[in-house]
């Protein structure tokens, strides 16, 4: 596949990759992980929110590989460390874009460039560029898959779409933004089949990957899950 040809980089950083379904819980406890550890963190899905920002700004189609692909080669992102407690602030050529990014249309269009393979072998090693020491967890859909194969630990986060649905509902509303129970449980299940189906780095597990069901855990029961899992693996290494 185009994508792993690519070279690696920094492969003497240390990985941990937590892929998975959208709501699954692999934001927060990707973040919660890497505070812990004091690793940095990659949140691979605000990579492809800004391309489908960045593109529509610039009034390309969405469904234009090369063009889409060319925005995100170009864009000049930053991920600004916010106080603590406030979401990180991104900044996308300058401009804070962390509002126009959460929405559900900034979802859709996420994962229609998502299904671009220009554009993922476009945002391939701007997402590299985040392995860094002394360490990175990576959130996302194909970070174990394709992204860093050589990582030293890989989760795949599940939960059900129902409950997928609950949390993304509340977390709308504590926003304050308008929210739909029965039509996010739509858009999810649409979008989970649309990053599954698609030819290009569709949403499974590597084959190496410890599967995590998060539906009957707590955020920190996750999060002490994958720590133990993460000692286990270096005492088995040699780091
Ligand atoms: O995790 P998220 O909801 O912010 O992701 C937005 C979209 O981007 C979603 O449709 C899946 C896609 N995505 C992807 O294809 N590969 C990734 N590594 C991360 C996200």
């Amino acid at each position: 596949m185009k994508q792993r040809s690519t070279p690696i980089t920094h492969h003497t950083v240390p990985v941990v990759t937590i892929d998975g379904p959208s709501g699954s819980g692999k934001g927060t406890i990707g973040q919660l992980l890497a505070k812990q550890l004091g690793w940095h963190f990659l949140d691979s899905g605000a990579m492809y929110r800004i391309a489908g920002l960045a593109a529509t700004l610039k009034g390309v189609d969405l469904s234009q590989d090369a063009s889409v692909a060319e925005v995100a080669r170009a864009m000049r992102v930053q991920f600004v460390p916010a106080g603590p407690g406030e979401p990180v602030r991104v900044v996308l050529d300058g401009h804070d874009v962390g509002d126009e990014l959460r929405t559900e249309e900034g979802g859709r269009r996420a994962s229609l460039v998502a299904a671009l393979p220009g554009v993922r072998e476009a945002l391939l090693e701007k997402q590299r560029a985040f392995r860094q020491a002394p360490g990175l967890v990576a959130d996302g859909r194909d970070m174990g898959t394709t992204v860093f194969p050589d990582a030293i630990l890989k989760i795949y986060l599940t939960a059900s779409a129902e409950l997928r649905a609950e949390r993304r509902y509340k977390q709308l509303k504590e926003k304050g933004f308008d929210a739909n129970l029965p039509r996010l449980l739509d858009e999810i299940r649409e979008r989970d089949q649309r990053d599954a189906e698609r030819t290009a780095s569709p949403l499974k597990p590597a084959p190496d990957a410890s599967i995590l069901d998060s539906s009957p855990l707590s955020i920190s029961e996750v999060v002490d899950r994958i720590a133990a899992l993460l000692q286990t693996r270096r005492a088995d290494c040699s780091w």
